[in-house]
């Protein structure tokens, strides 16, 4: 990377934690968790303090089922923003992704940025290295995702999706042609587990299943509802005088499919993946909605950089504990002794989730009934 390309890369990732901090960044339209409701069991026969959260992912084990997804790096302030989720996360148990690494695969010198997360977080820490789509197709080898992973000793690398933000970006990276292919060649040669993940917009059905049969078996949906990608490129283009481009973006804003929408497609879709929900994922019991829908991990990211900014560590460990505390109360408030149980716990689902779904050919009570026989495993 030339070094002014390096710096204006630099400028932008700390434009991104500032908006993202500061605005109000989140889309209009609903996760549609809300539509989900865990049935209340009045005999759970269960002792809360017995309820088990652990669960297993990419070969190691989690107190929780529960992810930081991928934010930052590339810059002093994230090298120490990533210590600090990484101690937080590893201390409660739970996965942890860095951001885009591109800015260290093209500079070096900025590796730190990113491996203070495994510095920090200790070998235990389930770690997700991070690259995006379009430079997989414009001039990155395996050898260049192999550093990535490299770079923080990372369990997995998840391979963002981000078209929409790309295309109200005035330096984005619009070409998407042969990420498929690409994606392919790279879950067959690279040594870890490729994990596709959007931004925000959401993995559907159509998408769901050419990535699965690509050969990619971890999917974070990532979808509508929490961060909009489209809403933060909105200020960016304002703060730039570029009055066209946001407003653009701003009537594409809430562009997507809701996560609750996405998870649904993506397990009907691909029976056997590992799911994260992602994407407005704001407690403890929207991940328990979510985990009961079909995923197995859920994870958020724009809480946590929220909370970091506000009270530092202190303040990410108090919402890690909280997500945690409410997890387990809707594990005991279903009956559920684990995880597992809770995956197979009743729920009811709205006529706004449900009427989408059958616009988009899922049968819901057949898709409840094959999920409550499915096995699976992250
Ligand atoms: C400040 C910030 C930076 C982000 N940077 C990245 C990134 O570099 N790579 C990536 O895959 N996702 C990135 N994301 C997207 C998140 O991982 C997540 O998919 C999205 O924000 C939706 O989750 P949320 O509603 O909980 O924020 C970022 C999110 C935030 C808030």
């Amino acid at each position: 990377m030339r070094g002014g390309d390096a710096g204006r890369t630099m400028h932008r990732k700390l434009d991104h934690i500032r908006i993202a901090i500061d605005s109000r960044v989140e889309h209009d339209a609903p996760s549609l968790l809300g539509e989900v409701e865990l049935v209340h069991r009045a005999l759970p026969e269960a002792d809360l303090d017995s309820v088990r959260l652990e669960t297993r992912f990419l070969g190691k084990r989690l107190a929780a089922p529960l992810m930081i997804t991928g934010m930052t790096g590339g810059h002093s302030v994230a090298e120490k923003i990533n210590c600090v989720l990484a101690e937080a996360a590893a201390e409660a148990g739970v996965a942890m992704g860095v951001g885009s690494q591109r800015a260290a695969i093209e500079n070096p010198s900025l590796a730190s940025t990113f491996a203070s997360a495994r510095r920090c977080g200790g070998g235990e820490l389930v770690l997700v290295a991070n690259i995006g789509a379009p430079q997989l197709v414009k001039g990155y080898s395996v050898e260049h995702v192999v550093r990535a992973v490299e770079m923080i000793d990372a369990d997995a690398v998840a391979v963002h999706l981000n078209a929409a933000q790309e295309a109200f970006q005035p330096e984005g990276d619009t070409d998407y042609s042969g990420v498929l292919e690409a994606l392919e060649r790279l879950a067959g040669e690279l040594p870890v587990p490729v994990i596709v993940k959007e931004t925000g917009h959401g993995i559907g059905y159509e998408a769901a299943l050419a990535l699965r049969a690509a050969g990619i078996r971890y999917l974070d949906v990532s979808g509508v509802g929490g961060t909009s990608w489209v809403r933060v490129e909105m200020y960016r283009a304002l703060e730039a005088g570029r009055v066209a481009l946001a407003e653009a973006a701003r009537v594409y804003s809430s562009w997507g499919i809701p996560t609750a929408q996405a998870v649904v497609e993506a397990r009907w879709a691909a029976p056997d993946a590992c799911i994260i929900a992602s994407g407005g994922v704001r407690s403890g019991l929207d991940a328990a909605k979510a985990l009961a829908l079909g995923a197995d991990l859920a994870g958020a990211a724009l809480p946590f950089i929220r909370a970091y900014a506000e009270a530092g560590r202190e303040g990410v460990s108090r919402l890690l504990d909280a997500f945690r505390l409410e997890l387990r109360a809707a594990l005991f408030l279903t009956g559920s002794r684990s995880v597992e149980e809770l995956r197979r716990a009743p729920l009811l689902v709205g006529p706004l989730l449900e009427s989408r779904l059958r616009q988009r050919g899922v049968d819901l009570g057949l898709y409840l009934r094959r999920l409550r026989g499915l096995s699976r495993s992250c």
